[in-house]
């Protein structure tokens, strides 16, 4: 199982504000790309892929919008508009949530006013961690063994705070070497040395 966590910082959790903000200062197509490059390959798309993509851009909680792609009956298009259309229902689905509260939008998508801390330790239960970050350990160098959670942002760096609670659980530094990438394009590279493996 490849799990991938995007941290969309400045992604709104308004789903009308989403979708006017592609191309703007918010760049939801960043969530668009991510997910799209996380699911599908030419023709087909992925078995053993889970997504959550967190909005933090919020008035009141963050909304985590998790795909389990074995369990989805229905992926829709892979283009922009399908793909920010299926987040924006998770998004409609999720107004009036308490805090950490979750509801099913659709086979295999869920969707949860749970934050990015919060859901790092629940996956650090059964997931070895890794943040994606241009001076950790070359992905070349690394071993992976069981379930592997990938951890990227927006164009929005993690803040400061966020990497001594990713050090307390383990979380260890992965580089795609020294060229700043786009979260959707380390995503295709994660997914293509794994498949090397
Ligand atoms: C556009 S980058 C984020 C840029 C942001 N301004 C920053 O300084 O972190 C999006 C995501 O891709 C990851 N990333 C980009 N290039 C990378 C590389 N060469 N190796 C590992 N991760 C990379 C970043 O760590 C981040 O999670």
């Amino acid at each position: 199982m490849r799990t991938f966590v995007l941290r969309a910082r400045a992604a709104p959790t308004d789903s009308q504000k989403l979708l006017a903000s592609i191309g703007k200062e918010a760049h939801a197509e960043i969530l668009a790309h991510t997910l799209m490059n996380a699911v599908f390959v030419a023709q087909s798309h992925r078995a053993d892929v889970r997504v959550y993509l967190v909005l933090e851009s919020t008035q009141d909680f963050s909304r985590t919008v998790f795909f389990d792609i074995n369990a989805m009956h229905e992926l829709g298009g892979f283009d922009e508009r399908a793909l920010l259309g299926k987040i924006a229902r998770a998004l409609d689905a999720s107004r009036g949530m308490g805090k950490e509260e979750a509801r099913p939008v659709e086979s295999g998508v869920t969707v949860r006013t749970v934050s990015f801390e919060r859901l790092v330790l629940e996956l650090a239960e059964n997931h070895q961690l890794y943040v994606m970050d241009r001076k950790g350990t070359p992905i070349r160098e690394q071993s992976f063994q069981g379930n592997s959670c990938f951890l990227l942002t927006d164009h929005i760096p993690m803040p400061k705070n966020t990497f001594h609670t990713l050090e307390r659980l383990g979380t260890k530094k992965l580089s795609l070497g020294s060229k700043m990438l786009f979260a959707s394009q380390c995503v295709v590279l994660i997914h293509h040395e794994l498949d090397q493996r």
